[in-house]
Order: C-alpha cells, then sequence, then structure tokens
C-alpha cells in the first residue's frame, strides 16, 4: 500500500514510525512532515490548505491511502475532497468534525441523546452570558465555541473571572473561535482521555491515556497543547470503560449517524470522572498529542490495516492489541512556550533510541544541514516501563541526554500514577 500522511507534529511523527513498520506498507510519503519523519517516510513540501493540490499528488504516486492527523485540515474539508476523489482517508468529514470544531455543537449533541456533560448554555453576545454566569455562580467554565488551538477554555473559579473570560472572547481574543460562547458547569474529579476509532457504525475502544495540560509542575500556570502523557489512565477501570462505551461513546456514534454525519476516524473523549461517573468534557476528532505517542509505544497490532478498516467500513473485522506495559511521555519546549519563544535555537544532540525508549520529533527543522527548534513543543521522549513510575524513570533519563540550551520539560509527568503506585 502507498501511503501519505498529513501533519508535521510529534504526534505524527508516532504515526509515521508505526506504520513504517506494517509489512502492507510499500511506500510511505508525509506533507509537510519533519525531519524525525523523514526517518521513516518521503517528506514532501505539499501545500496541505491547498486541497486541490494534495488530491493532484495523491493521483501522480498512485496513493492508496491518506492519513490526516491534524484537526483543522479536517475542520477545513480535506478528507471530504479527498474522498470524493475516490482516494480512501483516515479522517472524519468536515460536517462530523464539528465534534471537536464546533463546542455547542457537540454539546446539542449531548442534550439530544442524553449523553452525561455539564448544564450549559450557548451565547452570540456577552449581556446575557454574563447574566447567566452571574445567575449560576462561581466555579463556572467559560469556552470559546470554535478552534482556539487549546487556549479558548476558561475554568473560572470567580465570577469576576469569568466576566473577563466573557468579554476576552467577545472582544476577538480567539478571532473567529470566539464569536460565539458556551458557558458550562464546573465538573469535579480527575481527567482521563479516552480513544476510539468508528467507521461510522462501530465503535472500537482503543486505550486510555492522562494528558499534562499546564505547563508548570504540579500542574500550575497556564494551558498548553499538552506537556506529558501517560497511558494506560488508572482511573479509567474496566468498569468504568464500560460504562464510558455504554453512556457516552456509542450514543454519540449513532447520534451522529441518525443526524446524517456518520463519524469516520478517531477521535477521543476527554472525561471528567466525578462522584456521578464518567462526564464528557469535550471532543477532538482526531489522535490526540502528546497522546498518541504513547499509545503507539502501547499498541502490539499493526495500525495500518486498523486504520484502513476504519476508513473502508469493515472496522468490525479488526482487533487493537495492547502491550500490558505503561507508557509515558515528557515534551521538551522550546523556554517561554506557551508565550513567545526563540525560534531556531539548535538541537546539538538527540540520543538514539533503544528497545524501550525513543524521541519523537514535533517542532524542529533542519537549517543549513543543522536541527533546530522551531515549534513551542519540540521533542517528545516517550518510554515504555512495568509501571508509570519505572517509565517515567526511563523518559527522564533519556531526557537528560538531550542537548539543547533552549528546551524546558515539566519534571513531574506522571505525578498522580506514580503516587497511586507508591500505595
Ligand atoms: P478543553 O479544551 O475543552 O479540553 O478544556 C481544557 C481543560 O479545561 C480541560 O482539560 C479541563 O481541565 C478543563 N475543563 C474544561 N471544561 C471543564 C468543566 N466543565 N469543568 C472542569 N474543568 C473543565
Ligand atoms: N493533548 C491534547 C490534545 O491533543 O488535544
Amino acid at each position: 500500500m502507498k501511503v501519505l500522511l498529513i501533519g508535521s507534529g510529534g504526534r505524527e511523527h508516532a504515526l509515521a514510525w508505526k506504520i513504517a513498520q506494517s509489512p502492507l506498507l510499500d511506500e510511505l510519503y508525509a506533507a509537510p512532515g519533519n525531519p524525525g519523519i523523514a526517518d521513516h517516510a518521503t517528506l514532501v513540501s505539499l501545500d496541505v490548505e491547498d486541497h486541490a493540490a494534495v488530491i493532484a499528488f495523491a493521483r501522480e504516486k498512485a496513493i492508496d491511502f491518506v492519513v490526516v492527523g491534524p484537526e483543522a485540515p479536517l475542520v477545513a474539508g480535506l478528507a471530504d475532497d479527498l474522498r470524493a476523489a475516490d482516494i480512501a482517508t483516515f479522517g472524519p468529514s468536515k460536517a462530523a468534525a464539528q465534534l471537536e470544531g464546533s463546542k455547542g455543537f457537540t454539546k446539542d449533541l449531548c442534550a439530544r441523546y442524553d449523553i452525561p456533560t455539564g448544564a450549559y448554555q450557548r451565547f452570540k453576545t456577552a449581556e446575557p452570558a454574563k447574566q447567566y454566569v452571574r445567575e449560576q455562580g462561581a466555579p463556572i467554565v467559560i469556552k470559546a465555541d470554535g478552534l482556539a488551538a487549546g487556549k479558548g477554555v476558561t475554568v473560572a473559579m470567580s465570577e469576576a473571572e469569568a466576566l473577563a473570560a466573557i468579554d476576552d472572547c467577545f472582544d476577538g481574543a480567539f478571532g473567529a473561535a470566539g464569536a460565539e460562547v458556551v458557558v458550562e458547569a464546573f465538573l469535579d474529579g480527575e481527567e482521563a482521555s479516552f480513544f476510539c476509532l468508528s467507521d461510522g457504525k462501530t465503535a472500537l475502544a482503543l486505550a486510555t491515556a492522562q494528558d499534562h495540560k499546564r505547563v508548570g509542575d504540579g500542574d500550575t500556570g497556564p494551558n498548553t497543547g499538552g506537556m506529558g502523557a501517560y497511558s494506560p489512565a488508572p482511573v479509567m477501570t474496566p468498569a468504568m470503560v464500560e460504562r464510558t462505551m455504554k453512556g457516552i461513546i456509542e450514543p454519540t456514534i449513532s447520534g451522529m449517524a441518525k443526524d446524517g454525519n456518520p463519524f469516520s476516524g478517531v477521535f477521543f473523549a476527554g472525561l471528567m470522572i466525578t462522584a456521578k461517573g464518567p462526564e464528557l468534557i469535550e471532543y477532538n476528532v482526531r489522535f490526540g498529542d502528546p497522546e498518541c505517542q504513547v499509545l503507539m509505544m502501547r499498541l502490539k497490532s499493526d495500525l495500518l490495516p486498523i486504520l484502513y478498516a476504519t476508513a473502508t467500513g469493515t472496522l468490525d473485522k479488526v482487533k487493537a492489541e495492547w502491550r500490558d506495559d505503561a507508557a509515558l511521555t515528557v515534551v521538551l519546549a522550546s523556554k517561554g512556550y506557551p508565550g513567545a519563544y526563540d525560534k531556531n535555537t539548535p538541537i546539538a544532540h538527540i540520543p538514539d533510541a533503544s528497545e524501550e525508549a525513543k524521541v519523537f520529533h514535533a517542532g524542529t527543522a533542519l537549517k543549513d544541514g543543522r536541527l533546530v527548534a522551531t515549534g513551542g513543543r519540540v521533542l517528545n521522549v516517550t518510554a515504555f516501563g512495568k509501571n508509570v513510575t519505572e517509565a517515567q524513570a526511563r523518559a527522564y533519563a533519556l531526557a537528560a541526554k538531550v542537548e539543547w540550551e533552549n528546551g524546558f520539560c515539566r519534571r513531574d509527568i506522571g505525578w498522580q500514577a506514580v503516587a497511586r503506585e507508591k500505595v
């Protein structure tokens, strides 16, 4: 099979690494890719926003299958256009990608199909939103409706903070994404991410993971795209997984199909495990980044036929098997992230992969033959262990061997699981 992978992050490096191991693969291309992905694929400098150019390239190279990594091209309808050109594609349609592209869309779906989630209201202007906040009181959560790179959510501990967040949204802090606002009840509990595949009819549970959204140790400081993750998430016991499948995932898949937007691709539920059980915080219509890195390390099965079955409506014919080990990834980011940071800082050395650990590239590039950091999140140091404690020790030991002066990482990725394992 000839495969084209769209994307350039750590998630896509992990996908490329795993797809490259498939005996079914003849040739792998990645657009635009990154220097880590170049170890497994031929990089192509395509403008991914130019759907006609992507289709023309796929035809020229007789690509059998396109895998779309990030959400932006999905929300822009790249998967629809590829499928219309008769090219098998992994990734949801533009209509189904609204599960991530519009928080209001997802909340309305939950209301229609009785999916447990925080009580909410949608607003197009500030004053009624503020009135609702005053009625409900704090803590309360304010969300820009659209895609805001993980930054459009304010968990307001006071009414004043909530009112300010409403003004920020409507004053354009998140551009068009903030033209509508969702105000939602605060949910208390432990978070987990639950990954599933769907071909529109069948759902296949993959695995669970826990992300670390805040930039600082002890879950402090501003939100980021994710500073590290581990899998499995211990809070997702088999009983909790079953409740999530029955109460949240299955009604979502059948509801999307009933509404005329069948979902095909991977999605993950951001869950809050509250005293009442699992409640939906949000959906994402792609693999999480950096959660994908730990999932790919743990997946024993060949990824390619699983993705292809998802895209071609035969998901009921495949299974996914997982290593029992835990995997953990630590994100190395540019100093200053998620605020402003220097670009093109040199990375002098990346240690080689071993049986139990590997460094994935995210925001890196080659400039005049030298590896530099170009993004906020730059490297993902990922390791296995018999438990999270061992995976954590291995990941930090490998991270210490990376030579990159302008990089930093959180020192406590996995802390909740490590604390549990001590007991
Ligand atoms: P999101 O971008 O929707 O994943 O939200 C970012 C983060 O905000 C989540 O990972 C949660 O930590 C937090 N959050 C979002 N919604 C709620 C809520 N209703 N209650 C408590 N925390 C929330
Ligand atoms: N790490 C969170 C996300 O990919 O949305």
